[in-house]
């Protein structure tokens, strides 16, 4: 049934297996510089919460692996999302993360230094951080040498003395090694610090950001981050927001430093890092927008410079004022099977994106990155959202309606969509095609209940009262039921929690 251009975006079009070209030493390193010497910080669309003070480095003396302190209030080792009971951590709430990296693709080693501002939300006689991999050389909190052990990815620090409810602390990470991504054979595929031959291809939705900083890695906690990455000369090193200096080089190596300056959850972190030829500018409504692909995607530079800008002109039409201080695209060499929703940098995984597929990742700065889930099972609220976006585009080009799609969908009547209720997504099973379409059907059945102007109301007011927040989706059905003025109870129960096609709502 589902034609080619109704596959959900997530499905890149099987890309045949492409001969990796000899890598061409390109002017890309050298034009990088150039380029992004003119990405400066630039003036928001709304008001950035305030940036914690940057907190100093001082080298730490090696702390002999311990045993974490007996007894005393304990954070737990989970953020209490029930699908994923040791994803995140309990007890503390991040505010900023400062992550001072070092990477050389020919050696594939990383050094790091991650220094974390939180507030303590219990009394704290221990805490864990979550890490994957990698050797922690020492642990520091509030500057002083605090004991830590490991239990898989999980790192317990024992402070010097127990935090009290409400205290403010740092905590200072040094480690390193050879990262390497989480291998689903599930679903999730390959996620998390991929190396690459020029560089890394950095993607980690769900919980892949343990895999290059230590943190508190689940949507629920979201904190702002400073990046500072030094790579050979001649690599471009990416990350989230804007650059805060021109790249500084000496000695044959290249520091680039990035804000991201509205909270962002760790899954939408990147350092991506390679060959890049970069196009910079403003959209035409004067947000700042930044194209980077590897060379081997150079024709697509200009398309996706171009599509990037005028899709996040226009959903800030539809969705309200764009969240974040710059937009963009990058296209690396790895043929992922995805592409990822990276907060100001969307990441396309070895494809040429099409219209659609940025339609979608651009979509998802609104909804999954400026609103964020609370819980995996609300994941419909970020994909059914961006897919629902893919026809809303396409309706906007006079191409196929939102109300053509679903009718398509709702009459192929055999689709294992309907023997999956997106309104809970399963955590062996997130990325179903479900939470994706039928997802994004339940959006448009809304629509038709409550009229054109209530539904797009709702998804502005949604947009704006939760903005660089978390949400969940009884609180969607609760706004829905506030704009429209309906009882949405049956709706909302036939299309997002019943194991069956809806035939009546
Ligand atoms: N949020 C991404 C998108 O919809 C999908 C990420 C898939 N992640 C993964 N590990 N397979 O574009
Ligand atoms: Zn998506």
């Amino acid at each position: 049934m589902a034609s080619g251009r109704l596959a959900h975006a997530l499905i890149t079009p099987a890309a045949p297996p492409r001969p990796r070209p000899a890598l061409r030493a390109t002017l890309a390193g050298a034009l990088a510089l150039a380029v992004l010497t003119g990405c400066a910080p630039s003036g928001a669309t709304d008001e950035p919460p305030g940036l914690p003070k940057a907190t100093g480095t001082a080298t730490a003396p090696a702390t002999s692996q311990a045993t974490p302190a007996a007894g005393g209030a304990v954070g737990a080792p989970g953020i209490g999302d029930p699908d994923f009971p040791t994803d995140g951590n309990g007890g503390y709430d991040v505010r900023h993360y400062n992550l001072v990296l070092a990477y050389d693709p020919a050696t594939k080693h990383l050094d790091g230094t991650a220094t974390i501002q939180a507030r303590a939300t219990q009394e704290l006689a221990r805490f864990n951080l979550d890490l994957s991999g990698l050797t922690v050389q020492s642990v520091r909190v509030g500057g002083t040498p605090a004991q830590f052990s490991r239990q898989g990815t999980e790192l317990s620090v024992s402070p010097p003395a127990a935090l009290k409810d409400d205290q403010d602390f740092t905590v200072e990470v040094r480690y390193g090694g050879r990262p390497g991504p989480i291998r689903d054979a599930n679903n999730l595929g390959v996620y998390g610090f991929v190396a690459t031959p020029d560089g890394a291809f950095v993607t980690c939705e769900p919980n892949g950001a343990k895999t290059w900083f230590p943190g508190n890695d689940h949507p629920a906690d979201k904190a702002t981050f400073d990046f500072s990455i030094t790579v050979p000369q001649g690599v471009t090193a990416l990350a989230n927001g804007e650059m805060t200096a021109q790249p500084a080089t000496s000695g044959g190596k290249t520091t680039y430093t990035w804000r991201e300056r509205h909270p962002m959850v760790t899954y939408l972190a990147t350092m991506t890092l390679g060959k890049f030829q970069l196009k910079q500018g403003k959209t035409e409504d004067g947000i700042p927008n930044l194209a980077a692909v590897d060379p081997q995607y150079a024709d697509s530079l200009q398309r996706l410079y171009t599509t990037s800008g005028e899709i996040t002109d226009y959903w800030s039409t539809v969705f309200g004022p764009y969240p974040f201080s710059s937009t963009g695209g990058v296209v690396d060499d790895f043929n992922a099977g995805y592409a990822l929703e990276n907060q100001t940098k969307p990441i396309y995984g070895g494809f040429d994106p099409d219209e659609t597929i940025i339609a979608h990742e651009l979509a998802h700065q609104w909804f999954g990155n400026s609103v964020s889930i609370r819980r995996w099972q609300d994941l419909w609220l970020n994909e059914g959202f961006a897919t629902y976006a893919e026809w809303l585009w396409s309706e906007h080009k006079g191409k196929g309606t939102a109300e053509a799609m679903f009718k398509t969908y709702y009459n192929s009547k055999d689709d294992p969509m309907w023997a999956y209720p997106p309104g809970k997504a399963r955590p062996d099973d997130l990325f179903n095609n479900s939470v994706y379409t039928r997802g994004g059907l339940t959006l448009h059945a809304l629509r038709q209940r409550i009229g054109d102007p209530a539904f797009f109301k709702l998804l502005r007011d949604w947009a704006q009262e939760n903005k660089y927040g978390n949400a969940t989706t009884d609180q969607f059905i609760a706004m829905a039921e506030k704009v429209s003025g309906k009882d949405l109870d049956k709706l909302f129960q036939a299309w997002l929690f019943t194991p069956e096609r809806p035939t009546s709502w």
